[in-house]
């Protein structure tokens, strides 16, 4: 059994070296640096060789390898075009997939009634399933698995209490006032969130594939995204994803691996997102070690061979933001959520500012973190404001305009 085991692991694992053949490195890698020491210094170089190794790296060390997307079969289920007191026309679209027979994603899209053409649009991750986002009686309740801390949720199961609980947290009607589309759908849809029970996606794929539930997220907005690009409603080429906390660090994800979104708006997503990995920053803030004890179903396998040294990683979390260059991406926190490490999350947009300088655009606004209350909206963007782990309504508003600076040229 044990050489069974060891032998799949190298089977998925590709040749790089064992974690513990790595070097210890305290100072964030070089993002312009391959692994074999070579100096990155074209665009070309960066397009073709390093974002590419720095995909493999991920895949090996961290988030395990995905399958290539099927192919994605939508039904419009429902349409009500007077949603919001008429503003809005809401969707709710199942997303099958060609030869997998079970999972499913339910995507929720409202998209707003006033507007010349196609709608940009904010595509969010949620943690409690599309029919806490909104009062609407219509909306399905989500049939799967739901961690039982959610208003309504009994059982681990969705009811009609749970409605509109969330609402706050996704303020779908502040978007849709300033002319953004929304598209939700549910995390636990391909993957639900436990670690005592193995219920996702990757049990109809081979073994090859060692992915992680973040990735399996990940994956899920990118079969969310092969939908919206076919939605005559939707401008393909102003997506902006969001999510909170776990969820921000499913999205950083998302937008390093997925180049059709434009903007990533991470949220207080922290240590395996936006946090270093490596032990700097706020004191008390999340460690590798204890996020792999705590959600061991997040990373893989070999993500946990880090625990006592994550100085031994030939990345830090400023690849997986520099992977997203030349896009938007901010980087969003709260003052008393020192658990997300909000001082290293600035440090890590610093060290990302090579690579988006080398691709030509402005980067990092200025190399100082920036006062409580204040956007910094450059390319690489910073916000904290007062308060703690939340996602809430001023956040929106922050949102909104960091969207507005950066696809729709504000
Ligand atoms: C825990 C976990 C964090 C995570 C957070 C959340 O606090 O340690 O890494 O971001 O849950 O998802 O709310």
């Amino acid at each position: 059994f044990l050489m069974a085991l060891a032998v799949t692991h190298l089977a998925i694992g590709g040749d790089f070296p064992a974690p513990s053949k790595l070097p210890l490195k305290e100072d964030l890698p070089d993002p312009l640096v391959m692994l074999n020491g070579t100096k990155v210094s074209t665009k070309e170089q960066w397009l073709k060789e390093r974002r590419p190794e720095l995909k493999k790296l991920y895949e090996h060390y961290m988030f395990g390898v995905a399958p290539p997307a099927p192919k994605v079969n939508a039904k419009v289920d429902r349409v009500d075009p007077k949603a919001l007191g008429g503003k809005a026309t809401l969707k709710e679209v199942t997303l099958t997939f060609a030869g997998i027979e079970g999972p499913k994603i339910r995507v929720l899209l409202v998209v707003p009634n006033k507007r010349n053409g196609p709608a940009p649009v904010f595509v969010g991750i949620n943690f409690a399933g599309n029919h806490a986002a909104l009062d609407d009686p219509k909306i399905e309740l989500n049939p799967n698995w739901i961690p039982g801390n959610y208003k309504g949720v009994k059982d681990n199961r969705a009811t009609e209490a749970s409605r509109g609980s969330q609402k706050d947290v996704w303020n779908i009607e502040d978007a849709i006032d300033r002319g953004y589309a929304v598209a939700l759908f549910y995390a636990g849809d391909l993957d639900p969130d436990r670690k005592d029970a193995r219920e996702g996606i990757q049990k109809h794929f081979g073994k090859e594939f060692d992915w992680s539930t973040i990735h399996v997220w990940a994956w899920s907005y990118s079969r969310v995204i092969d939908y919206l690009v076919t939605d005559p409603d939707i401008d393909a080429s102003r997506i902006i994803a969001v999510g909170h906390s776990r969820m921000g660090k499913t999205t950083l994800l998302a937008v390093a691996f997925d180049e059709r979104i434009a903007v990533a708006i991470p949220h207080q997503a922290g240590c395996g997102g936006t946090a270093p990995s490596r032990r700097r920053g706020d004191p008390g803030a999340e460690s590798v070690k204890r996020i792999n004890t705590s959600f061991p179903h997040w990373f893989n396998v070999r993500f946990k061979e880090f625990n006592e040294e994550p100085e031994r990683l030939p990345f830090d979390q400023h690849c997986l933001i520099a992977m997203c260059a030349p896009r938007a991406v901010l980087l969003s926190n709260a003052e008393d959520d020192k658990w997300a490490n909000p001082t290293g999350q600035f440090e890590l947009l610093v060290a990302a500012d090579p690579v988006y300088k080398l691709l030509g655009s402005k980067g990092v606004g200025s190399k100082k973190m920036p006062e409580t209350g204040k956007l910094m909206a450059s390319p690489l963007g910073y916000w904290i404001r007062a308060g703690k782990h939340s996602m809430n309504r001023d956040d929106w508003a922050v949102f909104l305009d960091f969207a507005d600076r950066h696809v729709k040229g504000k």
